[in-house]
């Protein structure tokens, strides 16, 4: 992973605050997947709205992803109409030239001289799993998300097609710790008592240990695979992503979802199925196999939400005791840092 912490203006005058959950009106502070490696070749500038803010991003010589605020701090242009020249970006209007880090390095009808008081934003960005991330705050706090068991380990990844919902990202979100709904929509035959966990002051995880019941048809097949009790663990980190671990203690299938929010509070989101890369050609075939089960896996869960994601109107007036889960989880990024994020805010 290419982390860059460099490319970082000053502080944000966006006010951080503490709170979030399913707020259109602010960010939690964290990483956003922004953009497929693949649609950002080198000496390439696209645009991307995130989250409601338009951003540049371009890929320079050195084969280094950044992002920029996408409007030229001279007159207002966007910069993805521009054109990469080595490691920086020239604006398409009058020229005007800035560096990753956001400075203005050279100003054609001023002799080529550099302006110090021309500044656009510049956003940390990292690369992995085939996606490029942007971290929204400051400076980050944490890497690009990991599965707690892969972190440090090299990893294969298979993304899915990019998905959109109806609802906030952390809706779409707590649907995966929502106890009583993995019965009644998802029909899963097994006992739930998930126990929440901090992992960090961003990450939480709630786990799930369990025998598989054999009442049902569903059941007596995963009985197959899952001779023990079945693992079910989604760890959260920041506002914006959360990673399934399902599987006996031998073969783990590692799902990650990466979530943003719309301009007006539905979900782009992006699932990545990962695994542990395993050495030479047979552990390649492996690695393809999981992955393959592994995705088709998210898409069963992925398919009987919609209908409450395209109309829910989240509100838990009345938890009881199987929503304990959902409200560690509407606790945890209440205690998030966010920021002031849509498009203008400075
Ligand atoms: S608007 Fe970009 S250089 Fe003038
Ligand atoms: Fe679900």
């Amino acid at each position: 992973m290419t982390l860059r912490t460099e490319a970082v203006a000053d502080r944000p005058q966006q006010q951080e605050e503490e709170g979030g959950f399913n707020d259109a009106r602010r960010l939690v502070e964290g990483w956003y997947w922004a953009l497929r490696s693949r649609e950002l070749p080198r000496g390439r500038a696209r645009a991307v709205s995130l989250a409601g803010r338009e951003l540049v991003l371009y890929r320079g010589q050195d084969g280094t992803a950044r992002a920029l605020d996408a409007h030229c701090p001279h007159m207002g242009a966007h910069l993805a109409t521009g054109r990469v020249e080595g490691d920086t970006l020239r604006c398409f209007f009058h020229r005007w030239r800035y560096d990753g880090a956001g400075h203005c390095v050279e100003v054609p009808s001023l002799g080529g001289c550099p302006l110090t008081t021309a500044r656009v934003r510049a956003w940390p960005a990292a690369e992995r799993y085939g996606l490029i991330w942007v971290w929204a705050g400051e400076r980050p706090t944490a890497p690009v998300p990991a599965p707690p068991e892969l972190a440090g380990v090299p990893v294969q990844a298979r993304l899915g097609r990019p998905f959109t919902k109806g609802c906030h990202p952390h809706v779409v979100l707590v649907n995966a710790i929502d106890e009583q709904h993995f019965n009644s929509v998802h029909r899963l035959p097994v006992t739930l008592c998930m126990e929440p966990r901090a992992l960090s002051s961003a990450c939480l995880e709630v786990r799930n240990v369990a025998p598989v019941r054999r009442d049902s048809w569903l059941g007596r097949r995963l009985a197959l695979l899952y001779a023990g009790p079945l693992t079910y663990a989604m760890t959260y980190s920041h506002g914006s992503v959360g990673t399934v671990t399902l599987g006996p203690d031998r073969l783990h299938m590692h799902l990650m979802f990466a979530l943003r929010p719309t301009a007006d509070g539905r979900t782009e989101g992006q699932a990545i199925a990962l695994t542990r890369r395993r050495p030479g050609v047979a552990g390649a075939l492996v690695d393809r196999l999981l992955l393959a089960a592994t995705a088709l896996v998210g898409r069963y869960f992925a398919r009987g939400d919609t209908i409450v994601f395209d109309t829910i109107r989240f509100d838990l007036q009345t938890p009881i005791a199987a929503d304990r889960a959902v409200l560690a989880f509407m606790r945890h990024l209440g205690g998030q840092p966010t920021l002031r994020w849509a498009d203008g805010a400075r």
